[in-house]
């Protein structure tokens, strides 16, 4: 059995729930705390054993090249004032080795990893999306890729999610289940509020084998629109069955405001330096609201 040893992180995406942030800025370079989101995807990429990654990068993305290339004014002003801790951040970033590849059209997510195909040839690969960072003992992809070598099929990552919140995900119609790992009836995606056949949730982590091309390049347009990655699945999941593993691990969902602004709050309040700080911060704002709210409910002015 080959190895998984590649990875494709699609970032072509518009970002349309952070404009007009993500209008001249990539939302895979928006940071949690002082670190890119995409920066979280591909450490996780890297201690999973993935050695290769490319990027799937559109208009206006440049940003992300620039984030993982050398910085070598910004280094030697650093070293040059004795600042060796963020030195040592700043070369983390640029210390990786990433290919990039252009989607010429943001047509969906399937497409985006359809125009690796020549990147990733005849080998099982990884996929990870920057919408969701998993904070894991053994990094979510690694994970994926154990249940990979075990059963040399395709694995989908997935978790549980709320039943209001299916219509959001791809979702995985499962049949029998050994431990974490189910085999998958079908994968649908984004269906209507009340019609999921279950709340377990793709969690943007695959492994696939490299089959999915054969699907993926037919190009059929599927929800909103878009080649859609989860029908790519779904026909291989027919062919010669998929799995979807409940991988162990918090994932934090990065790609809409709240889930953003929920991670930065954890994150920071996990952070030595921030902990305390925030803490007070917030426990003011939430007097403030509730003298607010004490007043609206009196009929005052605010
Ligand atoms: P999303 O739908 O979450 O990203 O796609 P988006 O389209 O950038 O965000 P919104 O919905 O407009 O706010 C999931 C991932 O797939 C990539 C995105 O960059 C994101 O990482 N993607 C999506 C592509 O690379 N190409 C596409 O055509 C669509």
């Amino acid at each position: 059995m080959k190895k998984v040893t590649k990875a494709i992180i699609p970032a072509a995406g518009l970002g349309t729930r952070f404009l007009p942030a993500t209008k001249a800025m990539p939302k895979e370079m928006l940071p949690i705390l002082d670190k890119p989101t995409i920066q979280y995807i591909v450490e996780e990429a890297i201690e999973s054993g993935v050695e290769d990654i490319i990027v799937v990068t559109g208009k206006g993305k440049r940003a992300i090249e620039d984030h993982f290339d050398i910085a070598f004014e910004l280094e030697h002003t650093l070293e040059a004032k004795g600042k060796f801790e963020i030195l040592e951040k700043v070369r983390k970033s640029s210390n990786v080795n990433l290919h990039y590849i252009r989607q010429k059209e943001p047509k969906g997510l399937g497409h985006a990893v359809w125009c690796a195909r020549n990147f990733i040839g005849n080998e099982p690969f990884a996929v990870l999306l920057g919408d969701d960072i998993v904070e894991a003992d053994v990094p979510c992809t690694k994970q994926l890729i154990e249940q990979y070598e075990r059963t040399g099929r395709s694995v989908i990552g997935v978790q549980m999610v709320g039943v209001d919140q299916t219509h959001r995900y791809g979702i995985v119609d499962p049949g029998e289940r050994v431990d974490n790992l189910y085999e998958v009836n079908r994968f649908v995606e984004k269906p209507p509020q009340g019609q999921a056949p279950s709340n377990l949730a793709i969690m943007g982590r695959y492994v696939l084998t490299p089959d999915i091309f054969d699907y993926l390049g037919q190009h059929e347009l599927g929800a909103g629109g878009e080649i859609q990655l989860t029908d790519a699945i779904q026909k291989l999941n027919m062919d010669q069955g998929v799995y979807a593993f409940d991988f162990q691990g918090i994932r934090y969902d990065v790609g809409e405001k709240l889930g953003f602004i929920m991670t930065t709050i954890d994150f920071a309040l996990r952070n030595k330096e921030l902990r305390h700080p925030l803490m007070t911060g917030i426990e003011e704002l939430m007097e403030r609201e509730l003298r607010k709210q004490i007043l609206v409910g009196r009929g005052e002015k605010v």
